[in-house]
C-alpha cells in the first residue's frame, strides 16, 4: 500500500510527533511500504488530493491531531487513514470528558475539578484554591484540561504551591483539570485493535527520580522503563482488560494507549487515554509492542492494512 505520514504541525509536540513520525516511516520501509512523511501545513488538502495514498497514518500529537481536527479533513476527502475518528478523539483528548466517559463505564479515576482560567480571576485565586483542595485534597495535580507529553503539569503538595502550577497550566490551554494525585505503580496499556477484535500489550512500567516530565519522557536513559511491568499475572490481566474497556467506552479504533497507575490496594485508576501515542525511541507503544513479541515493521505494516478495508 502507499501511505502518507502526517507528522509535524503546530502543536506544542510538534518535535516528538517528527520523531514519532520519521521512526514509523522507517520501520514501514523495512516492511517494503511505499511511505512519503509529511509535515503538516496549509498544503495538506491539495497533497492528499493529489496522491490519493491508499491510507494515511496521522501521527500528530496534540492540537489538531488528537482533537480530530486533521481527522476531519481526512474524513471529508474520503481517505482511509489509521486511527479513531474526528468525534472520538475529540472527546478522548478532553481529559475530564474521557474521565467521566470511562468512569459512567465502571473504571475508576481520580476526583478532579476543572478550572477554566476565567472563573480563576474572577472569584480570585485563594477562594478557588481554598474550595478545590477542601474538595479533593492535597497532594494534587494540575494539568491542561487537553494536552500531552506533560506539558504544563505540576503535581502540587501544598497550597503554596498551586498558584505558580496554575500559571504553567494555563500556558498551555485556557481550562485547568485539578486531579487528585494517586500514588502507586505507573503502567502504560497499549491497544491494537484489527478485525479480529482488540489486544492489549504488555503494560510498561514507568520508574523516574522526580516527576515523568517532558525531559524525562524524551531524553533516553531519564527514565527507567519496565516492559513488561513488574506486577502480578492477575495485576497484567486487569490492566489490560481496564485498557480495553477504556478503549471501547470511548470508541477508540485501531491503536490507542490508556495511562493508569496500579495501587498498592490493587485497585487501578485511569489518568487519560491517547488517540496518538508516542512512537519515538523513548516512548511507550513501541516497547510494549517489543514486550510483546512484535517486530515493529511487521506490526505497523499490518495496523496499516487493518485502516486500509
Ligand atoms: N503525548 C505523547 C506523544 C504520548 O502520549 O506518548
Ligand atoms: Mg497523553
Amino acid at each position: 500500500p502507499r501511505v502518507v505520514v502526517l507528522s509535524g504541525g503546530l502543536s506544542h509536540e510538534r518535535d516528538v510527533s517528527l520523531r514519532s513520525g520519521r521512526r514509523v516511516a522507517e520501520a514501514l520501509r523495512l516492511a517494503q511500504v511505499e511511505v512519503t512523511v509529511h509535515d503538516v501545513d496549509a498544503d495538506l488538502i491539495p497533497m492528499l488530493s493529489d496522491i490519493r495514498p491508499d491510507v494515511v497514518w496521522p501521527i500528530l500529537h496534540g492540537a489538531s491531531g488528537e482533537d480530530g481536527s486533521i481527522r476531519d479533513v481526512l474524513e471529508l476527502l474520503d481517505l482511509a487513514y489509521v486511527g479513531t475518528g474526528p468525534r472520538s478523539s475529540r472527546i478522548a483528548w478532553s481529559k475530564p470528558v474521557a474521565k467521566s466517559v470511562v468512569a459512567r463505564a465502571g473504571i475508576s479515576t481520580p476526583d478532579y475539578v476543572t478550572l477554566p482560567q476565567s472563573l480563576f480571576r474572577e472569584l480570585g485565586a485563594q477562594a478557588v484554591m481554598n474550595a478545590v483542595v477542601a474538595k479533593i485534597g492535597l497532594p494534587l495535580v494540575v494539568k491542561p484540561s487537553r494536552g500531552g507529553s506533560a506539558l504544563g503539569v505540576t503535581l502540587v503538595r501544598s497550597i503554596a504551591e498551586l498558584p505558580r502550577a496554575m500559571v504553567t497550566c494555563f500556558a498551555y490551554g485556557d481550562v485547568a483539570l485539578l486531579e487528585r494525585a494517586v500514588t502507586g505503580t505507573e503502567v502504560a496499556v497499549s491497544v491494537i485493535e484489527t478485525a479480529d477484535g482488540c489486544q492489549a500489550l504488555p503494560p510498561v512500567e514507568i520508574v523516574t527520580d522526580g516527576p515523568y516530565d517532558y525531559d524525562a519522557r524524551y531524553n533516553p536513559g531519564r527514565t527507567e522503563y519496565f516492559a513488561p511491568a513488574r506486577v502480578t499475572a492477575e495485576q497484567a490481566e486487569t490492566v489490560a482488560r481496564t485498557a480495553i474497556e477504556a478503549h471501547k467506552a470511548l470508541g477508540l479504533r485501531h491503536i490507542s494507549r490508556t495511562d493508569l497507575i496500579l495501587e498498592a490496594d490493587g485497585s487501578i485508576q485511569f489518568l487519560e487515554v491517547n488517540v496518538a501515542p508516542g512512537m519515538t525511541e523513548t516512548s511507550l507503544f513501541p516497547q510494549a509492542a517489543l514486550a510483546g513479541g512484535r517486530e515493529l515493521p511487521e506490526l505497523y505494516r499490518s495496523i496499516v492494512e487493518t485502516a486500509r478495508v
